[in-house]
């Protein structure tokens, strides 16, 4: 069959065809010629409760049978309004919420809803973004402005804005003459010098509870709750990104409430709607949002806005899935899975290959190196992301790797025995391997 398909972050030359998926249920997604696969990632990050979830799927019928889309210009809808009231009854500080539909969308909100705020407040010269290096926001222009990834987005640099970006501490990489903590000292030193020298800052931003995209580096102790302060302190929007480490996935429903640090702005996605349809939401406190009334002639409102804003089928989906999270206590599992996983990573650790395992909650990052004393990356030309695909797909297992860093991420609702499964078959294809490059 020709494929008309090109699809995203792939050399399409190395590919000569592609697995068809035509059905998912439970953990496993299962192709046209009848093979299953156990879906350890989650298909990118998103799924909560496996596929084809009974709930979710008549939730989404019974949707689909009354309204399927209607604006949110000039109207609303009961599904936008029911699923804004639960989210802010959830995050701790928030007041209203802004629908998009997806992740990138949601932060290119939140930079212009930091951007206007300051406008609106008469400062208009507040108009720059420190970040964090290494951080990830999405691939649209001002998302990838926000979250520079190198070897992602060199080649569209020229267009992106300027931001000030700060280093991050990252266990495994800490510069030599420090401790962890130390080094953390010095970025949080560096942070507050930024904050207090430069009168013309908008927000810091930062994903809440680690970096994903990066490489799986979890922030140690404090890290994000001396940000958030610092922000307070010096009168700059502070705006957090939780779009794949909120909703259980590190652990807590809302990760910035066990950060112990409250944004101005947060943005969520992927598991919304348990990973079933695209939509995301940017909540903002009373403050950022009170700044946008006045007369219509003032022109203070948000100038933002999308087709499928508030889409009343995806925000169903998502009422669904939050009850199903109070049914089934997905959190107080999170964490007996994510315990299961903590008991594997000295066994991942001493395998040849790995230099170093990451791992918070539902998320881990194993890193590959060709020298374990050097801890250098294995390189691109040995084309690792196709080797572990491959072999993995041998393993009944389905993974998708980040450079040189395998994720496990499955959905949160994995068994116990199939996420056995998951590490069994990773260690395994990590191991096989090994020994072909
Ligand atoms: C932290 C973070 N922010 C934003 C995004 C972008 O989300 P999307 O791919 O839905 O545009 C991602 C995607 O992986 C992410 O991990």
């Amino acid at each position: 069959m020709h494929s008309y398909v090109w699809h995203p972050y792939t050399q399409m030359n190395q590919w000569p065809d592609f697995d068809v998926i035509t059905s998912g249920k439970g953990m496993w997604l299962q192709d046209s010629k009848g093979n299953r696969m156990l879906d350890g990632v989650a298909s990118m990050w998103c799924n909560v409760w496996g596929h084809s979830k009974d709930e979710l799927v008549r939730a989404m019928i019974t949707q689909t049978r009354k309204l399927q889309h209607s604006s949110l210009f000039n109207l609303t809808n009961d599904k936008a309004e029911d699923l804004a009231a639960k989210l802010v009854g959830l995050a701790p500080g928030m007041h209203k919420v802004f629908y998009s539909d997806d992740g990138s969308t949601a932060m290119e909100i939140s930079a212009k809803m930091a951007l206007q705020y300051w406008h609106n407040k008469g400062k208009k010269k507040k108009t720059k973004f420190v970040t964090l290096e290494n951080g990830y926001h999405g691939d649209t222009i001002g998302a990838m402005s926000l979250g520079y990834v190198h070897s992602f987005f060199s080649r569209y640099k020229s267009t992106l804005f300027p931001t000030i970006r700060i280093p991050v501490p990252n266990s495994y990489r800490i510069p030599s003459g420090f401790t962890l903590e130390e080094f953390q000292d010095k970025c949080i030193d560096r942070i507050e010098k930024t904050l207090s020298q430069n009168d013309n800052i908008a927000a810091f931003v930062m994903e809440s509870g680690a970096q994903v995209a990066g490489g799986v580096i979890i922030y140690p102790d404090g890290f994000q709750r001396k940000i958030g302060a610092l922000c307070k302190k010096h009168d700059v929007l502070f705006i957090l990104d939780e779009i794949a480490t909120g909703f259980g996935r590190l652990g807590s429903m809302i990760e910035y409430q066990s950060q112990k640090s409250i944004p101005d702005i947060v943005s969520f996605g992927k598991m919304l709607t348990a990973g079933y349809l695209p939509l995301a939401a940017t909540l903002a406190s009373k403050k950022v949002y009170d700044a946008f009334l006045g007369r219509y002639q003032d022109m203070r409102h948000f100038f933002h806005g999308h087709t499928f804003t508030g889409n009343p089928l995806a925000c169903a989906t998502a009422i669904s899935n939050l009850s199903l999270y109070k049914k089934y206590s997905i959190i107080s599992q999170v964490k007996k899975r994510s315990l299961q996983l903590q008991k594997r990573v000295d066994e991942i650790s001493e395998l040849e290959l790995v230099g170093d395992v990451r791992h918070k909650g539902m998320l881990m990052g194993i890193e590959l190196v060709s020298s374990k004393a050097r801890k250098s990356p294995v390189a691109p030309e040995k084309n690792i992301q196709k080797k572990i695909f491959s072999e993995a797909k041998k393993h009944k297992i389905y993974l998708r790797t980040l450079g040189h860093i395998v994720m496990l991420v499955p959905p949160l609702a994995i068994p116990e025995t199939e996420l056995d499964f998951l590490i069994d078959g990773t260690i395994d294809t990590i191991r096989k391997v090994a020994k072909k490059i």
